[in-house]
C-alpha cells in the first residue's frame, strides 16, 4: 500500500500521536507489524503513524478485521542535490527567489534565533508574497505541537517550503513539508546542520517519553543552499559542535591532513571571520559532498550510513547519563552533542578500538574539548552501571546481537581511518559495513569509557 497522507488538521495529528504513544509504550521495534483498530483510527492515518514510528515504515495489523498492511517506502532518493552557495542573503533572495514563479506558494520556516542575528532576513521575505513562520528552535519545541502548527500553516495551495535555520528547524520543517507533499529547500545555518544534519533526507521530531528523533520520515530534499553571510553570527560553541562532526567525517574518508588547516582556522579565529576564508568554504563544501555520497549510496540506513554513527554509541550514553548529573558546585552538567561525539572518539582512540590516528588528530580533539572547558572525568558513575546498561540497550541506534538476555551485545561502529575514502559499490556495501562493526557487551563498553578517564 502506498504511503499517502492528506493533512486534514491538528486533530488528525493528535490521533496519530495517540497511536504512536501506544506503540512506544508497547516498546515495539521499528520493523514490527504494529497493531491498530480501524474502528478507532482511519487506516490511512494509521499507515502514516506506522511510517513515522521510529522512521521505520513498519507494517500494520488491523485488530478489528485481521487485515495486514505494508506501506510502500517513499521513493528512494538516489541523487541528493548538490549544494548551491550564495555569499549573502540578498544574493539569494534577489537572484534566486524573486525570479521564482512559485514564490506566492512558498512558506519560509525561519529559526527565531537566527532572525535575532539577521533581522533583515524577515524584512526581505515580507516584501515578497511568500508566507513566513517563525519557529523558536529548541529541543523542547521539536515536538508534535510544533509539527501540527507548521503543517497548519502549509495549507491553501502552497507548493514549497524553505527552512532557514539549524538542525532543529531543518528537521521539523522538512518533516512538515514531506507530510504536506511540498517541495523542500533547506538552508542550514549552523556548521553542524550544514556538514551533517541538513544533508541526507532524515527528518524528525522528539517524542515526549521515547526520546530524540523517534518520530520522523526519510524525506526527499529538493535543494540545499548555503549562505555564507548567515554563518557569521555563529558562536564559538556552535562552531566547535560542527567541527566535531567534521572530524568524524575526516576519520571516515581519510581527509584529516587536508582539512586540518581549515579546521584549525575555525577553532582559532573569531567565528564570523573564519567563514569568509576560502579554505573553510572548501571544507564545508567537501563535508556536504561526503555526507551526500554516503547517504546517497544508502538512503535508508541499511549499511554504509551506519558508519556515520562513529563515536555516537558512547556519545548518546554520555548525553543520556549527564542529564541527571550535577557538578561539584551543584549545577546541572551540560554536554552538547558535538562534545559528546568528541568524547566518544577519544574513548575509541584511547582504547585502540579503531586503529591509529593520523598526526594531530587526537591533539585537535583535545584542543576543542579544552576550548569548551570540558574536564574529565565528566562524572562518577557510582552505582548507576545498570542504568547505563539500560540506556545502551534501549538506544534505537544500538542494534543488538544476543544469544540470551545476559549476552546482549551493543553494535559499535569501529572503522579504521580512511575506510570510506572510496564509497564501496552497492554489491559490497553490506559486507564492507559488517567488517567495520563489532558487537560489544555493555559492561565491556562501560569499562572502556572508564578506562579512557571520560567517566569514573
Ligand atoms: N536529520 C539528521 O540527519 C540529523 C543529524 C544530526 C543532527 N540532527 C538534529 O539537528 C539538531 C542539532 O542541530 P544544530 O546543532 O544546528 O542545533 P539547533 O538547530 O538547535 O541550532 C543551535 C542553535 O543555533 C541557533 N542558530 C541557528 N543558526 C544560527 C546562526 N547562523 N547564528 C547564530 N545562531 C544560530 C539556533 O536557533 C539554536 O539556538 C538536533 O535536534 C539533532 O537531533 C539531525
Ligand atoms: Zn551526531
Amino acid at each position: 500500500m502506498k504511503f499517502q497522507f492528506t493533512f486534514t488538521g491538528e486533530e488528525q495529528l493528535r490521533n496519530i500521536e495517540g497511536l504512536l504513544d501506544d506503540w512506544f509504550k508497547g516498546g515495539f521495534p521499528r520493523d514490527a507489524v504494529l497493531p491498530f483498530r480501524s474502528s478507532l483510527l482511519k487506516t490511512d492515518d494509521a499507515l502514516a503513524a506506522a511510517s513515522l514510528y521510529k522512521r521505520g515504515a513498519a507494517g500494520l495489523r488491523d485488530d478489528d478485521t485481521g487485515k495486514l498492511f505494508f506501506p510502500e517506502k517513499i521513493p528512494k532518493q538516489t541523487e541528493i542535490p548538490e549544494p548551491v552557495f550564495f555569499e549573502t542573503w540578498p544574493d539569494f533572495i534577489n537572484t534566486r527567489f524573486t525570479q521564482s514563479h512559485d514564490r506566492e506558494k512558498t512558506i519560509f520556516v525561519l529559526d527565531k534565533t537566527l532572525l535575532s542575528h539577521h533581522p533583515s532576513v524577515a524584512r526581505s521575505i515580507s516584501k515578497t508574497k511568500a508566507r513566513l513562520f517563525i519557529f523558536e528552535c529548541t529541543e523542547e519545541n521539536k515536538n508534535i505541537d510544533s509539527l501540527a502548527r507548521i503543517c497548519s500553516e502549509m495549507t491553501g495551495g502552497l507548493t514549497s517550503v524553505i527552512a532557514v535555520g539549524g538542525g532543529i528547524c531543518c528537521d521539523v520543517a522538512a518533516l512538515a513539508g514531506c507530510l504536506q507533499g511540498l517541495r523542500i529547500t533547506l538552508i542550514p545555518t549552523t556548521l553542524l546542520s550544514l556538514a551533517d544534519a541538513g544533508i541526507g533526507g532524515k527528518t524528525g521530531i522528539n517524542h515526549r517519553f521515547a526520546g530524540k528523533n523517534q518520530i520522523g520520515l526519510f524525506a526527499r530534499t529538493d535543494e540545499i543552499i548555503c549562505i555564507h553571510e548567515l554563518l557569521q553570527s555563529l558562536s564559538g560553541d556552535l562552531v566547535t559542535d560542527g567541527l566535531a562532526e567534521i572530524l568524524k567525517h575526516s576519520w571516515l574518508n581519510g581527509n584529516f591532513e587536508k582539512w586540518r588547516p581549515a579546521a584549525e582556522k575555525l577553532l582559532s579565529q573569531p567565528a564570523g571571520s573564519a567563514f569568509l576564508d576560502a579554505d573553510v568554504q572548501q571544507l564545508i563544501s567537501e563535508n556536504i559532498n561526503f555526507k551526500r555520497s554516503v547517504t546517497g549510496a544508502d538512503p535508508f540506513e541499511k549499511n554504509l550510513r551506519i558508519l556515520l554513527n562513529l563515536g555516537h554509541t558512547v556519545a548518546h550514553l554520555l548525553e543520556a547519563l549527564i542529564l541527571h548529573q550535577k557538578s561539584g558546585s551543584g549545577e546541572v552538567l551540560k554536554l552538547s552533542h558535538g562534545m559528546a561525539v568528541l568524547s566518544g572518539l577519544k574513548c575509541l582512540l584511547e582504547n585502540s578500538l579503531i586503529g591509529s590516528a593520523p598526526d594531530g588528530f587526537h591533539q585537535l580533539i583535545s584542543a576543542i574539548l579544552k576550548r569548551r572547558n570540558i574536564h574529565f572525568p565528566l562524572f562518577d558513575l557510582g552505582n548507576e552501571t545498570q542504568k547505563a546498561k539500560d540506556i545502551l540497550i534501549q538506544d534505537k541506534k544500538n542494534r543488538l546481537a544476543s544469544v540470551s538476555q545476559e549476552e546482549l551485545r551493543i553494535r559499535c561502529v569501529l572503522p579504521q581511518y580512511g575506510c570510506l575514502n572510496r564509497i564501496p559499490d552497492s554489491a559490497s556495501a553490506d559486507k564492507f559495513t559488517d567488517a567495520c562493526i563489532a558487537y560489544i557487551l555493555p559492561d565491556e563498553l562501560i569499562g572502556y569509557i572508564k578506562k579512557s578517564g571520560i567517566i569514573s
